[in-house]
């Protein structure tokens, strides 16, 4: 039987997040929910519309949730569930003022997907990211390596154009990488970071490099400075869904995601952003990447911030 993948959460995220996936046109179905009465199913519709055109077979499928659970039926047997649900930053705002009001839905949620999609790979975009993740798996009591989240593939993605379009390169020659926490303790790796395979730091000065990591760091709420209202969704989506594919395609990707960490880098008992590798059951293994001393001990600093943070999700 072909693949089943919800997206909870039909808002700017959650949207384009099912349309890059319906367009992958490896699953059979893509089921997107909201709490909004007729908001996913009149995106499905919009979507399915587009199969024509799009040339794809997937069917979306729209579904109304209620607040005790009602509607969760559609989700039935995901393989996959990406929780997009939730609040974005307002300019000014930090992602960490979202986690009163974020904790809440992210939990309603998560035991409505445990209810009814038990087995499922859960990827997690809402904000406050690393303690969101944390608490989608105390909620659905899933094994650690099958709730995982997204954020490093967008920190890198940022890094990777800004690189490219500093250098006038395609950006497919450019390779950056970023661990840690989605947020303030962001650790870019530059030792890892090469233009045609040749180190950045050959090709750019170190100021430079510095300005761009700062934009990195910032490049979510550049974004929503200039929107106004909500935040990005393009490049966060199509980092969710790249990580829903390598679990649909159990592809071992390695990827930058925010996983479970027992042990690696001397670190252990935290979610954290780290590279891993990604199949059908979520996390397969975290790859342990060579570090220069200054960046492993970002990366133990960033591990400890996000400790205590994830520590008090359990009673929200
Ligand atoms: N991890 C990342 O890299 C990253 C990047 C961008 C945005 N985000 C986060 O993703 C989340 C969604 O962003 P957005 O731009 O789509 O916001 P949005 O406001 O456009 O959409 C959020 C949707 O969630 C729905 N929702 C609220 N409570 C729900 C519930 N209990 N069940 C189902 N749906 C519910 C809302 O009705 C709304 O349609 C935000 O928390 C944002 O901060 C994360």
């Amino acid at each position: 039987m072909g693949k089943k993948v919800t997206v909870v959460g039909a808002g700017f995220y959650g949207s384009t997040t099912a349309q890059r996936l319906a367009e992958y046109d490896i699953f059979d179905t893509v089921v997107l929910t909201d709490i909004v009465d007729g908001k996913p199913e009149g995106l499905a519709l919009d979507m399915n519309q587009s199969r024509p055109i799009e040339g794809f077979e997937t069917k979306v499928v729209g579904q109304t949730t209620g607040p005790n659970g009602e509607g969760y039926e559609a989700i039935e047997g995901s393989d996959i569930v990406v929780i997009t649900a939730g609040l974005p930053r307002k300019p000014g705002m930090s992602r960490m003022d979202l986690l009163g009001v974020n904790a809440k839905i992210v939990r309603q949620v998560a035991e409505n997907v445990a209810k009814y999609a038990p087995n499922a790979v859960v990827i997690v975009v809402s904000n406050p990211l690393d303690e969101m993740t944390a608490l989608a798996q105390i909620a659905t009591q899933f094994p650690k390596q099958r709730v995982l989240g997204q954020a490093g593939m967008l920190d890198t993605a940022r890094f990777s154009h800004f690189v490219a379009e500093t250098l006038a390169v395609p950006v497919a020659s450019v390779r950056t990488l970023t661990l840690g926490s989605h947020g303030d303790t962001m650790v870019p790796v530059p030792s890892q970071c090469t233009v045609n395979g040749k180190p950045l730091s050959e090709l750019l000065p170190a100021e430079k490099i510095e300005e761009l990591v700062v934009r990195t760091r910032n490049g979510g709420a550049e974004v929503v400075g200039l929107l106004k209202t909500g935040s990005a969704y393009y490049a966060p989506s199509a980092a969710a869904a790249r990580m829903a594919r390598a679990v649909a395609e159990d592809s071992g990707a390695v990827l930058p995601v925010c996983a479970w960490v027992d042990g690696e880098y001397g670190i252990s008992g935290v979610y954290l952003g780290v590279e891993a590798a990604i199949g059908a059951d979520g996390v397969n293994r975290v790859v342990e990447t060579d570090l220069t001393e200054s960046e492993l001990a970002a990366l133990k600093e960033a591990a400890e911030a996000v400790r205590s943070k994830q520590a008090d999700v359990a009673n929200l």
